[in-house]
């Protein structure tokens, strides 16, 4: 394994050579979680989409396994292509899959055809049809056969959505205790609709309900998924959050791909949004992450109910074709430990990193605190390329002069041509991401940026940041994971140095404490 390309991420999964996007099927498995990703085995531009699949036993350490299912006719003539989907586990064998007592993993996911063709179940589908199909696995995930007497098992939207065939996608399927049903939702990208199917077998599906539009809807809607979640901890009062990818239309100051979510109730058949998970303007969201490298974010199957997992792709379609890495293009940002608390009388989403630190984070970092920071900056030394830091300080100020931001600076060069800054603007209370001079801006016109979450600081006044730097990236949580912001960056090799900046006046109770993350891929 030669992980050790310029930018190459070294505790971010990254496919070893060649393009990837969506997850696409999240599934822990006696042990096993397997990551599934839209990969192109031909190049490190989108095309050819298959699904790529890694495995880790910790979320951590990665194991990229054999392609899972390669785009049929690839590499000649393809005439069908497996766009993004999910996995479960059919434990009952409701498809009948199984054979031998061998439980079976069903995967579901969004057959692309390029050429008008007729299928070899009889069934006919146009150019550029999206349409729903299944394959399973045998052999815990390793080897895929798909459906073909059958698929696609769902062919085109229902009407009065006919014409829409061509943006019919993503499904994301899962059991449904309560009504002993699988239940699918998927996208009807264009017109801002969810589509929700059922079934009680995995091919047979039958539409329950539809979604939207709500919330912001500037691009297209993807990528949907939707999972419950114990709001404040209490396991009986279930909520269910609903993840979407808009592209483009993404948060405010981000161009492109943007990630949004809806607080609200399922039945088995419906998803109603609470009345406060919904906006009037059509550009306004509940933002799943603020900055403009986190999309197609979606929830592990398989793990119980407190221990709830996302992995969002770090990139952006407005520019992820043109990043300067090689002979790979775009990683998975940290896996994210999901859950629902009261916030402001609102039910809102906490995320932290969920990687297992203990075994890469170095246990003598760095522990300061100052009493107060005046007007300038606090050199921390070389940090280097991969590390934790923790910031804490007082949004209020006794000082005469209250600053105007402060901010830690990584990734940044002797002379700080080069950095990016991550801090607090305390008159706007946003956090910020600042990466107009973090490295090579130049293969894109709206990468240079700087990007806000807004931010209400702790009761006590405390504004806290948790930031994650790598080869290529920077990840913040602020608060306790309500705000988070994941920007790659792609700084020279001696970017290594870090500073405090407190600009325009005093910052005080000041403590940081920074630690080393070792490479995942050694
Ligand atoms: C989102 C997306 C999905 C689609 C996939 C194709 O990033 O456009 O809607 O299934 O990528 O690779």
């Amino acid at each position: 394994l030669d992980y050790t390309e310029p930018y190459r991420p070294q505790y971010h999964f990254s496919p070893r050579k060649n393009w990837m996007n969506d997850p696409s099927g999240l599934l822990y498995h006696n042990g096993i979680y397997h990551l599934f990703f839209q990969y192109n085995p031909a190049s490190n531009e989108w095309g050819n989409m298959s699904w790529g699949h890694a495995t880790s036993k910790d979320l951590t350490h990665w194991d990229e396994q054999p392609i899972a299912l390669r785009a049929r006719g690839y590499p000649q003539n393809v005439t069908e292509m497996y766009f993004t989907g999910s996995a479960v586990v059919d434990v009952n064998n409701t498809s009948g899959f199984g054979r031998d007592g061998k439980i079976p993993l069903v995967a579901m996911y969004t057959s692309y055809y390029p050429p008008a063709q007729k299928l070899p179940s009889g069934k006919q589908v146009r150019t550029e049809q999206q349409s729903q199909s299944i394959a399973y696995s045998l052999d815990d995930g390793v080897t895929w056969t798909t459906y073909d007497v059958g698929n696609p098992v769902i062919q085109s939207p229902p009407a009065p959505y006919g014409n829409q065939y061509k943006n019919f996608r993503d499904p994301y399927v899962f059991w449904h205790d309560k009504s002993h049903k699988w239940v699918v939702i998927t996208a009807l990208a264009e017109i801002h609709k969810l589509l929700i199917f059922t079934s009680d077998d995995l091919k047979d599906w039958s539409l329950a309900s539809e979604f939207g539009p709500y919330n912001a809807v500037g691009g297209v809607w993807e990528c949907p998924n939707i999972f419950p979640l114990a709001l404040d901890g209490n396991q009986s009062a279930l909520k269910w959050v609903l993840v979407l990818g808009l592209n483009p239309g993404g948060p405010p100051g981000t161009v492109g791909s943007g990630t949004q979510y809806f607080v609200g109730e399922f039945n088995g058949t419906t998803f109603t949004a609470d009345p406060d998970s919904l906006f009037a303007k059509n550009t306004t969201s509940n933002w799943m992450d603020w900055g403009p490298d986190f999309y197609a974010a979606a929830a592990y199957q398989g793990l119980s109910i407190d221990k709830h997992v996302q992995v969002g792709w770090m990139n952006n379609w407005q520019y992820g074709q043109k990043i300067p890495t090689s002979p790979w293009r775009s990683a998975m940002a940290i896996p994210r430990r999901l859950s629902l608390k009261t916030i402001g009388q609102k039910a809102t989403l906490l995320q932290q990193p969920q990687e297992d630190w203990g075994s890469i984070m170095s246990r003598n970092g760095v522990s300061r605190s100052w009493k107060s920071i005046p007007e300038g900056t606090v050199n921390l030394g070389t940090p280097g390329e991969t590390f934790e830091v923790q910031l804490n300080f007082s949004d209020r100020n006794a000082a005469a002069s209250k600053p105007a931001e402060f901010a830690i600076a990584v990734r940044a060069t002797n002379s700080t041509t080069q950095q990016t800054r991550i801090g607090y603007d305390f008159a706007q209370k946003r956090i910020f991401v600042d990466r107009t001079k973090s490295g090579n801006v130049t293969f894109d016109s709206t990468f240079a940026s700087v990007y806000h979450a807004p931010f209400t600081p702790s009761a006590g006044g405390n504004v806290s940041l948790h930031i994650f730097v790598d080869r290529s990236s920077v990840e913040v949580f602020g608060g306790q994971g309500e705000a988070t912001l994941t920007a790659q960056i792609f700084p020279g090799k001696n970017a290594i140095n870090a500073r405090l900046q407190s600009t325009g006046g005093t910052t005080e109770n000041v403590s940081l404490k920074m630690a080393s993350i070792s490479s995942v891929w050694t």
